[in-house]
């Protein structure tokens, strides 16, 4: 798999950051720097990923289940439908399953005559309830049969909105686009494990350059730091790409499961729903550097169905330090933040991760050993 020439040996160059004291925030360089990633990949997405085809051209694969969180609306929709039409057996795991259900509708019936109708279900899934992802897992793994993709794609960005919190108790970015997700992998490895070579595929964003994440202070309550849905959104998204590095290095290679972050680039989808009609209307004027929903899931549909990506993510296991496979917006394998190569951190939200979401700090090595788990919020439900 070729390297972004951005990204080249930077892997080599970084030092763990576990000498460093204790960090408050994000330097004014790296967020600088973060800063300009994010504008470099607005203006100049569509170039970096003119090789790419659109649709991405995918190989048959009817032998594959992929579970796509978020499948609604935007990049998810697009994912499932490229995924479906394929021949996978694709589960929308949604929370308006109303929605999904008219959506499988107009699909097969535009698909009719193209072939066998498409493979598709719906299972209900609120992220904004870590109970919901407890019965959602504990259902699926009941059916006691093979997991191959989990799309963790979901997610929301509450542009300009108050801090919201969840009824768990935490603030709404950090439970939908990370704590609830990382719940959901960890909960679903048997299934994964049955799959195997299986992958959980991570929507994350280049928004994550300029997050931070304090880990006494997942809520940004504090007032260390003044929440703003920009704090919250990039803070969640860090925290994803640091949990995946650990969850990575913790995940033998016998397991076959490989984790993946992916940039889906600066994608027209109605995650600025929440925007001022007026910032609305001035993002849809700019079409030619706004990839569509199309073009927004190529990175997901590559990181799912590339054939080099389990390959890549074992070469990574090999590092010191723990860094998951991140691939950029044009299907290349690049390198998150330097913040999340903070290995110290790294940890800190692995563990804080764990005791939010209410599962035992050694979830995942019982799990790979087959014994059950019980999650604080599935206690009713006993076995996971
Ligand atoms: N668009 C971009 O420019 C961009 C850039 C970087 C990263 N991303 C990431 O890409 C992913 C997909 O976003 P998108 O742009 O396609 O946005 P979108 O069109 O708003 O889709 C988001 C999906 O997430 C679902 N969702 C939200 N809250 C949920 C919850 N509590 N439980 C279950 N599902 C929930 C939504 O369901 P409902 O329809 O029921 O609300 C919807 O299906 C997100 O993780 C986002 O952060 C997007």
């Amino acid at each position: 798999m070729a390297s972004s020439s951005s990204s080249e040996g930077k892997n080599e160059e970084r030092e763990p950051a576990t000498s460093k004291l204790k960090k408050e925030r994000l330097g004014w360089m790296e967020w600088l720097r973060g800063w300009f990633y994010l504008a470099y990949e607005m203006l100049f997405q569509r170039i970096m990923a003119s090789h790419l085809q659109n649709p991405m051209p995918l190989p048959p694969l009817n032998d594959l289940t992929c579970i796509i969180t978020g499948s609604t609306s935007g990049i998810g929709r697009e994912t499932a439908r490229q995924l479906a039409e394929s021949g996978a057996h694709v589960v929308m795991a949604v929370r308006n399953t109303k929605a999904a259900h008219d959506q499988i509708k107009k699909w097969q019936d535009e698909w009719s005559g193209r072939g066998l109708p498409l493979n598709i279900e719906v299972m209900e899934l609120d992220l904004l309830s870590l109970a919901s992802v407890v019965r959602f897992s504990k259902t699926w793994n009941a059916r006691s049969g093979p997991l191959h993709v989990l799309i963790n794609n979901a997610g929301i960005f509450s542009i300009g909105e108050p801090q919201k919190f969840s009824k768990d108790g935490y603030e709404e970015h950090m439970q939908v686009n990370h704590l609830a997700p990382a719940l959901l992998s960890v909960l679903l490895l048997p299934s994964l494990i049955r799959g195997s070579p299986s992958r959980i595929v991570n929507v994350n964003s280049i928004m994550h350059q300029v997050g931070f994440v304090d880990t006494e202070d997942m809520n940004v309550v504090s007032g260390k730091r003044k929440f703003t849905s920009l704090v919250g959104y990039s803070s969640s998204k860090l925290a994803q790409v640091m949990f995946s590095n650990v969850l990575h290095k913790k995940l033998p290679g016998e397991a076959g499961i490989s984790v993946v972050c992916v940039s889906p680039g600066i994608v027209q989808t109605n995650v600025a729903r929440d925007l001022p009609k007026i910032v609305q209307a001035a993002y849809r004027l700019i079409p030619y550097f706004i990839f569509t929903a199309e073009e927004g899931s190529r990175s997901s549909l590559f990181a799912a169905t590339d054939p080099q990506i389990p390959e890549y993510c074992e070469m990574l296991k090999a590092d010191e330090w723990p860094v998951s496979a991140f691939i950029s917006q044009e299907c290349r394998p690049t390198n998150p933040s330097e913040e999340a190569y903070n290995v110290e951190t790294c940890f800190k939200v692995w563990e804080k991760t764990l005791e939010l979401v209410g599962l035992p700090l050694d979830a995942v090595e019982r799990l790979l050993q087959g014994e059950d788990i019980t999650c604080k919020y599935g206690a009713h439900e006993k076995k996971i």
